[in-house]
């Protein structure tokens, strides 16, 4: 195993919340990523153009000005968004498209879509004017077992909606399923994917190791171990309409923690150092960048990245909590060993590449008090 550099990546998929906590984990993301597609399913959810781009000011002065970081928009699509908001939209070249999510599907899902054909017009709107629609693909049915639900979005929400919109250009966000890998790779060009570290390196049983474990717990649920094996395929197959995204979702501690935890891993310190031990571990290390670096941007219609970021062998522990202004909050790995180290990474060792005297997030390893 030997150090190698690549085009700094992107993240196609990215919460990073608001307020404290926004300030608390962009600086991570910035420091992995050089553009971020960031989700609106904030409280209240950003539903309109002025609001995204509000929301965009403020994830500027959370990250370090030196990191380079460029955010861009989805927005929050809703039965009330009015057709002339996707026109106005397709204006700013920081908003990439509109987030669907089916009402109930996730965290901050409440405002979301209940009927499909009841935002016709406006993916109708979004074809015309070339905007792209990220899909949460699940459905809400509580009569669907959990496991099935992203494969059964696809044949009642998806397939109408590509025969009908042949133009629209989709991502199936957090692809879990090997039934959705096959259907995105027979799918037309107009559709592509996103794929989390998490669902390339854990399937369901990392819910249940040893007892409940809240951290492993995201949506869409991880699924069986060949549905992770058909992920890692995909992912390191070098098919553009793969592409990462990394889904990295923040709760406070104490929202995980609890009888009914909160949905999301948080990744984003450690992004980069998990695709490249899932791709290591797939004997494709070699076909990260593209994944990691080419396919999205091409996806998105935006240059590819000049910078380049370097990935080192190293073995060093993963925080057990990263304290900041937001509060606790446990990521992914905590306290466990890593393989890889993004070379700098501001966050997850003493040397800094880039500092800001603003930013308040700090780290702490060793046992949470
Ligand atoms: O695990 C998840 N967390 N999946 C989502 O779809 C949303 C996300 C969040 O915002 O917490
Ligand atoms: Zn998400």
């Amino acid at each position: 195993m030997r150090a190698f550099t690549l085009t700094r990546p992107d993240d196609w998929h990215l919460h990073l919340r608001d307020g404290a906590l926004l300030r608390q984990v962009a600086p991570f993301s910035a420091a992995q990523f050089k553009r971020a597609l960031v989700m609106p399913n904030l409280r209240p959810p950003l539903t309109r153009v002025e609001q995204a781009l509000a929301y965009r000011a403020r994830i500027l002065t959370a990250v370090p000005k030196a990191s380079g970081f460029e955010p861009y928009l989805s927005l929050y699509l809703t039965a009330a968004t009015p057709v002339k908001e996707v026109a106005y939209a397709s204006r700013f070249p920081e908003i990439l498209g509109f987030k669907l999510y089916p009402a109930g599907a996730t965290t901050h899902a409440e405002a979301g879509i209940e009927r499909l054909e009841s935002v016709y017009p406006l993916l109708e709107a979004m074809e015309r004017h070339d905007l792209v629609l990220q899909i949460h693909g699940e459905v809400t049915d509580p009569e669907v077992d959990i496991f099935d639900r992203e494969k059964i979005f696809i044949e009642r929400e998806l397939i109408p909606i590509i025969k009908r919109f042949p133009n629209l250009r989709i991502v199936l966000e957090h692809l879990t399923t090997q039934e959705g890998v096959e259907f995105v790779l027979s799918a037309p060009a107009t559709l592509a994917a996103t794929i989390t570290a998490h669902h390339l390196l854990y399937n369901r049983n990392a819910l249940f190791a040893g007892g409940l474990r809240p951290h492993h717990y995201c949506l869409p649920v991880p699924k069986r171990e060949p549905h992770r094996q058909a992920l890692l395929r995909a992912a390191t197959s070098g098919n553009p309409k793969f592409f990462l995204g990394t889904d990295s979702a923040p709760h406070l501690r104490r929202d995980k923690e609890a009888a009914c935890a909160c949905a999301g891993c948080f990744t984003a310190p450690i992004a980069l150092e998990l695709y490249a031990e899932a791709f290591s571990q797939a004997g494709a290390l070699d076909k990260l960048e593209a994944f990691a670096s080419f396919h999205g941007a091409d996806f998105y219609r935006l240059p590819r990245n000049r910078e380049t970021v370097t990935l080192a062998p190293a073995s060093w522990s993963v925080p057990e909590v990263y304290t900041g202004e937001g509060g606790e909050i446990v990521p992914l790995r905590a306290g466990e060993t890593l393989g890889w180290r993004l070379i700098p990474n501001p966050y997850s060792d003493s040397s800094s590449s880039f500092s800001n005297s603003s930013n308040s997030s700090s780290r702490s390893g060793g046992s949470p008090s």
